[in-house]
C-alpha cells in the first residue's frame, strides 16, 4: 500500500506532464560568464493562442522553484534575479545558478539550460569570442553581440550602453574604422552595462579582429586567340590544326571545342578532335585546345566551329572560327606576281641606261620634224676644233659664223 503510494507519487507528474503535453524537449543552450548578467527570454508559443493563461517560471537548479507565483520581487532582489513577463534575468551569473529552467504557458513550455564560464571551462574561449576578418583601407564595423540580453522595457533596468576597449589600451576604442590598417588588429571587449537596483552589472564580449591585405580583383578568364569570326584558309586533302589559347584563375574552367552545336571528342581515331594542354603558372592557369583536322574535307568547310571556355567565375565566352578553302589565286601567286614585276622593272631601267643614246636617236628619227642641213643629211652631233690652246674661246661673231655654217644649233628639237 504505502510503495504503490509512493510508486503514485513518482508516477504522477510524469503522467502529468505528459497528460498537459509539458514533456521537457531539447533545452536551449545558454551560456554566461562568471560575474555577468544574463537574460532568458520566453518565446511565444506558435499557433495555439493561449491568450492571458500565465506564464510561470521555474528553476530546477539547486531546488525547484517556482519563481513567479512562490517568489516576491523583495525576494527575486535577494536572489539577484528579476522576473518580469517573458524575461527572467540573473543578475550576477554564479555557479549556483547553472542549470535549468523552464517557463510555460498553457500547455507549451519552452526550456533553457544555463552554464556558467569561468576562464578555466573549456568551452571559455570558444563561446566568448567572436571572430571577425577586415580588410585594409576598407571600412570595418565591430557590432556587439546581440545575445541573452534583457529585453529594453523591464522596469528597474536601465541600459547605460556599450563601450568598447582593445586589450592593452586603456581608453575606450570607436568599433567603427573609415579605413582598417593591419596595425588595427588584435582583441577587442565591448561591454554592454546596466543599472539595476544602484548596482551596474555587465555583459561582456569579446571580438578578435584580423586584419587581411585587400583582396585582389578578381581577374576574369578570358580566351586570347583566335579572334571570333577569324577565317582560316586551308587546303582540301591536307591536315590543319588551330590552337584555341584561354588564361584562366580556376582548375574548374575548362576550354574546350564545338562543331556547330556538338561537342569535338577527344578521340584521336576520329577525323576531326581535339586535345589540350594546361599549365600552371602561379595561379594563372593557361590552356591550349587545339582542334586537330587529319584531312580537310568539304564538308569541314560549312561549319561553324567554336572554342568555349566554360569559367565558374564569369559567364562562359566563345569564339566561333570557319573554314575556308584556299584561292587559286593564293597568297604565293600574289607574291609571285610581286616579284615579276619588279624584275621587268629593273630590267628595263638597266636597259635604259646601257642603250640611252639609241633610244634618244631612235626618238628623234622617228618622232621629231626639223629641216635637214643643207648636205641632204641629219647629223647626230657636231664636232667643233679650236687651232690654237690661246684661242680659248670663240667670239661673238665666230659662234655667229659657225651657226649659219651647220645651220642649226643643237641636237634637241
Ligand atoms: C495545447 O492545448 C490546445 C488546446 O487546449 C491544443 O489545441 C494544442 O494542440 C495543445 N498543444 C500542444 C503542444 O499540446
Ligand atoms: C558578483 O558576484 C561576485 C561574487 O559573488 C562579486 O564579487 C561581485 O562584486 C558581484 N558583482 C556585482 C556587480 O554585484
Ligand atoms: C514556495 O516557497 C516556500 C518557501 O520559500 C516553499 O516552502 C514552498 O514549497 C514553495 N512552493 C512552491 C510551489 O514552490
Ligand atoms: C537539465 O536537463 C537535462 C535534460 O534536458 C538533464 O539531463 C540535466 O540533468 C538537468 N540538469 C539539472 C541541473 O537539473
Ligand atoms: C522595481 O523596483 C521597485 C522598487 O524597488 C519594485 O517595487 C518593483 O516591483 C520593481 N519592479 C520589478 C519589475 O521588479
Ligand atoms: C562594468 O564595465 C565597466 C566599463 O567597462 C567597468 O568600469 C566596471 O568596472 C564593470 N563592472 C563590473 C561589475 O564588472
Ligand atoms: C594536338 O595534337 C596535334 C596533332 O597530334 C599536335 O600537332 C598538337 O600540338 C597537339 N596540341 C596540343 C595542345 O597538345
Ligand atoms: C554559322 O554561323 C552563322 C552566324 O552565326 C550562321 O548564320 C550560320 O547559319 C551558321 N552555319 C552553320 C552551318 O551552322
Amino acid at each position: 500500500m504505502c510503495f504503490v503510494l509512493i510508486m503514485t507519487v513518482k508516477i504522477l507528474p510524469i503522467l502529468l506532464t505528459l497528460w498537459t503535453g509539458v514533456c521537457p524537449q531539447r533545452p536551449r543552450e545558454i551560456y554566461v560568464k562568471e560575474g555577468e548578467m544574463v537574460a532568458l527570454y520566453c518565446p511565444r508559443p506558435r499557433g495555439y493562442d493561449h491568450g492571458d493563461a500565465k506564464l510561470i517560471w521555474t528553476s530546477y537548479t539547486t531546488q525547484d522553484m517556482d519563481l513567479t507565483n512562490n517568489v516576491s520581487s523583495a525576494e527575486q532582489r535577494q536572489m539577484g534575479i528579476l522576473v518580469h513577463g517573458r524575461s527572467l534575468v540573473i543578475l550576477n551569473a554564479s555557479v549556483n545558478y547553472r542549470g535549468n529552467y523552464s517557463c510555460t504557458q498553457g500547455n507549451a513550455s519552452t526550456w533553457f539550460r544555463l552554464t556558467v564560464l569561468t576562464p578555466q571551462s573549456r568551452e571559455y574561449e570558444k563561446m566568448t569570442q567572436y571572430p571577425i576578418t577586415c580588410y585594409t583601407q576598407e571600412t570595418c564595423t565591430l557590432h556587439c553581440p546581440d545575445v541573452n540580453r534583457p529585453a529594453p522595457n523591464i522596469p528597474n533596468i536601465t541600459s547605460n550602453g556599450i563601450i568598447w576597449h582593445k586589450e592593452g589600451e586603456s581608453l575606450p576604442k570607436n568599433s567603427y574604422f573609415s579605413s582598417v590598417e593591419e596595425s588595427d588588429h588584435g582583441v577587442y571587449t565591448c561591454t554592454r552595462s546596466y543599472l539595476c537596483y544602484g548596482q551596474i552589472y555587465n555583459m561582456t564580449f569579446t571580438m578578435v579582429l584580423d586584419v587581411q591585405p585587400k583582396e585582389k580583383p578578381g581577374k576574369d578568364a578570358a580566351i586570347t586567340e583566335p579572334q571570333n569570326n577569324h577565317v582560316f584558309h586551308v587546303d582540301l586533302g591536307s591536315p590543319k590544326v588551330i590552337d584555341c589559347k584561354a588564361v584562366m584563375y580556376s582548375d574548374f574552367d575548362e576550354v574546350f571545342w564545338l562543331s556547330g552545336k556538338s561537342l569535338v571528342e577527344t578521340d584521336i581515331s576520329l577525323p576531326v578532335f581535339y586535345n589540350f594542354t594546361r599549365e600552371n603558372n602561379d595561379g594563372e592557369l593557361k590552356m591550349t585546345a587545339s582542334l586537330v583536322f587529319k584531312k580537310v574535307s568539304e564538308e569541314d568547310l560549312s561549319k561553324n566551329y567554336t572554342c568555349k571556355l566554360q569559367s565558374v567565375s564569369e559567364h562562359s565566352s566563345f569564339v566561333t572560327i570557319n573554314l575556308a578553302q584556299k584561292s587559286s589565286f593564293s597568297s604565293l601567286s600574289l607574291a609571285l606576281g610581286i616579284v615579276l614585276v619588279v624584275v621587268v622593272i629593273v630590267v628595263a631601267v638597266v636597259l635604259y641606261m646601257k642603250l640611252k643614246m639609241d633610244i634618244a636617236v631612235f626618238l628623234r628619227r622617228t618622232l621629231c620634224c626639223y629641216p635637214s642641213t643643207s648636205d641632204g643629211k641629219s647629223y647626230d652631233a657636231f664636232l667643233v676644233c679650236y687651232k690654237s690652246n690661246t684661242d680659248v674661246g670663240l667670239h661673238e661673231d665666230d659662234r655667229k659664223e659657225k651657226r649659219e655654217c651647220f645651220g642649226r644649233e643643237d641636237l634637241t628639237c
